[in-house]
C-alpha cells in the first residue's frame, strides 16, 4: 500500500508508481497535454496497479467519442482483474468507469459523488463529476459538489487547492453567482498562473458581465503560461475571439481562429483532428460570424468532412448542432440527414444522453437544416419545444448561446416578433447583460422592442 499526495491509499506496492500517479493526476488537473506519457510511465512502473487502467479508461472516455470506447472497455476490464482486491475506494472508481461506458453518466456521477462523501479529497472523482455534470447542463450539481468538499482543502495544499478553487469560480459562475465566482478564480490564479481551468473560469465572468477589454487583458497576461497545455488552450483563444467579436474586429476573430483555435497545421490539431471542444469552438464562430455577414471562406469544409466521419456518434450531445451548423453550411444537407438519422436511433436507445440527443439535439439540428433551406417559418416551429431543456445538452451560458442564436435567426427570418421577444428575453434574462450589447442579438432585440 502506498498513499497518493492527497492522503488516499493507493493498492502498488511502488514508490514509483505513487510518485508517477501524482504526476498523472497533477497533469488532468492542469491540463496537460502529456498526460499520455505520464499515464505510461505509470503503467510502466507498476503493470498491475488497477486504479492506473481505470484512470486509462476515463481518459479514453473524456474523448467523448464512440470509436474509442472499447479501448475504454479493455482498460474497465484489466482495472477490474488488477482491482480484486484494492480499496473500496478504487473498486467503486471501477464501477463507475463501467457505468460510464455503458451510457450511464447518472450512475457515474452518483458513484463518484458517493467516493467523495467518504474521501472528499479524491480529486479524479471530483474532477470527473464536475466535468460530467457540465456536459449535462448542471451547474447546481456542480456547485453543490464543490461546496461539499472545499471544507477538506486548504491553501497548504497549494496548486491542486488551486484547481478547486477553479472548478469552484466556474460552477459559481455557470449557476449565475458571478460576484462569488471571480474572486475565487482569482485567487486560483495567484497560486499558479498556468492553470487553465481558473483562467478560463474567470474569462467567463467577464463574458458574462460584458468586460472585453479586461478579458482580453487578463488572457494576454496569463497566455505565456501555456506552454504545455492540452486543448483547452484553444478554446481560451476562442474565448479571445469572442470579445474581440464584441468589439466588432472581425478581422481579429478571423486571425485568432487560423492561428489560435482551429489552425490545422499546429501539431495538436493535426495529431486530433476533431475533438470535440475544437469543433465547438470553430462552428460556434463561423456560425456567430456569418449571421453577421462576414465572408469565411472555405473554413466550414474540413469541419464538415470531419463531421461525416462521426455520423452515428451521439457521447458529446452538445457537439452534434456544430457537426451539423458545418455540414448544412457546406451544402451537404444530405449528410446531415444521415446524421439526424443517427441521432434519431441513439435516441431510442438507453442510456442518460439518449433522451437529451433525442430530445434536444434532433430538433435543433432539424431546425438548422430547415433554416438553411430558406423554411424558417418550421424552424422557428421544430426548435421551439427545445428551448427550455437543451441546456441539457450541457456547455456552458456562452457556448448555448449559439443554439439562441440558431432560434433568432430563424425568428428573424419568419418574422416572428412573438418567438423574437421570447428569446431575447431569455437570453437578457440569463446574461445579466442588456441583449443591446451583445452584436449577435441587437438586431434580433431592436426587431422585438426591447
Ligand atoms: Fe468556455
Amino acid at each position: 500500500m502506498r498513499h497518493d499526495a492527497q492522503g488516499l491509499v493507493l493498492s502498488t506496492a511502488s514508490d514509483a508508481a505513487a510518485a508517477a500517479y501524482d504526476h498523472l493526476v497533477n497533469g488532468y488537473l492542469k491540463y496537460r497535454l502529456d498526460l499520455p506519457q505520464r499515464l505510461k510511465a505509470l503503467l510502466e512502473a507498476d503493470p498491475e496497479f488497477g486504479l492506473a487502467h481505470c484512470i486509462q479508461g476515463y481518459f479514453t472516455m473524456l474523448a467523448y467519442k464512440q470509436a474509442v470506447v472499447p479501448m475504454a472497455a479493455k482498460s474497465e476490464a484489466l482495472a477490474r482483474r488488477f482491482t480484486e482486491h484494492a480499496t473500496p475506494r478504487e473498486r467503486a472508481h471501477v464501477e463507475a468507469l463501467a457505468a460510464w461506458i455503458a451510457g450511464d453518466l447518472d450512475r457515474a456521477v452518483e458513484l463518484w459523488e458517493h467516493i467523495l462523501a467518504a474521501h472528499p479529497r479524491d480529486v479524479i472523482a471530483f474532477r470527473l463529476a464536475h466535468f460530467v455534470n457540465f456536459w449535462l447542463g448542471r451547474p447546481q450539481d456542480m456547485l453543490a459538489s464543490v461546496q461539499r468538499v472545499m471544507p477538506a482543502w486548504s491553501s497548504a495544499d497549494g496548486k491542486p487547492f488551486g484547481s478547486m478553487l477553479a472548478c469552484y469560480c466556474f460552477a459559481q459562475e455557470e449557476a449565475g453567482n458571478l460576484i462569488a465566482a471571480e474572486p475565487a478564480g482569482r485567487r486560483a490564479i495567484e497560486i499558479d498562473p498556468g492553470d487553465l481551468w481558473a483562467a478560463h473560469a474567470v474569462a467567463h465572468v467577464l463574458e458574462m458581465q460584458g468586460r472585453r477589454t479586461e478579458g482580453l487583458q487578463w488572457l494576454a497576461a496569463l497566455a505565456p503560461n501555456w506552454e504545455g497545455g492540452n486543448n483547452l488552450q484553444h478554446h481560451l483563444w476562442w474565448h479571445a475571439a469572442l470579445y474581440k467579436l464584441e468589439q466588432g474586429d472581425t478581422a481579429a476573430v478571423l486571425d485568432l481562429y487560423d492561428t489560435r483555435y482551429r489552425n490545422q497545421n499546429s501539431p495538436l490539431v493535426i495529431a486530433q483532428p476533431d475533438v470535440y471542444i475544437d469543433v465547438q469552438n470553430a462552428a460556434a464562430m463561423l456560425f456567430r460570424l456569418e449571421r453577421l455577414g462576414v465572408d469565411v471562406g472555405d473554413r466550414w469544409g474540413e469541419l464538415a468532412d470531419k463531421a461525416e466521419g462521426r455520423i452515428g456518434d451521439c457521447l458529446s450531445g452538445f457537439t452534434l448542432p456544430h457537426w451539423i451548423m458545418a455540414l448544412t453550411a457546406s451544402g451537404r444537407t444530405e449528410a446531415a440527414e444521415r446524421m439526424i438519422a443517427g441521432m434519431r436511433e441513439f435516441g431510442q436507445g438507453h442510456g442518460t444522453m439518449a433522451p437529451i440527443v433525442r430530445d434536444y439535439a434532433v430538433p435543433i439540428s432539424e431546425a438548422l437544416v430547415a433554416l438553411k433551406a430558406g423554411r424558417a417559418t418550421e424552424a422557428v416551429a421544430l426548435m421551439r419545444p427545445a428551448l427550455g431543456g437543451m441546456y441539457r445538452l450541457g456547455g456552458s451560458h456562452a457556448q448555448q448561446d449559439v443554439l439562441e442564436q440558431i432560434f433568432a435567426e430563424a425568428a428573424l427570418q419568419s418574422d416572428s416578433a412573438e418567438d423574437l421577444r421570447l428569446i431575447v428575453e431569455r437570453v437578457s434574462g440569463r446574461r445579466q447583460l442588456p441583449p443591446q450589447r451583445s452584436i449577435g442579438w441587437r438586431k434580433a432585440a431592436a426587431r422585438a422592442n426591447l
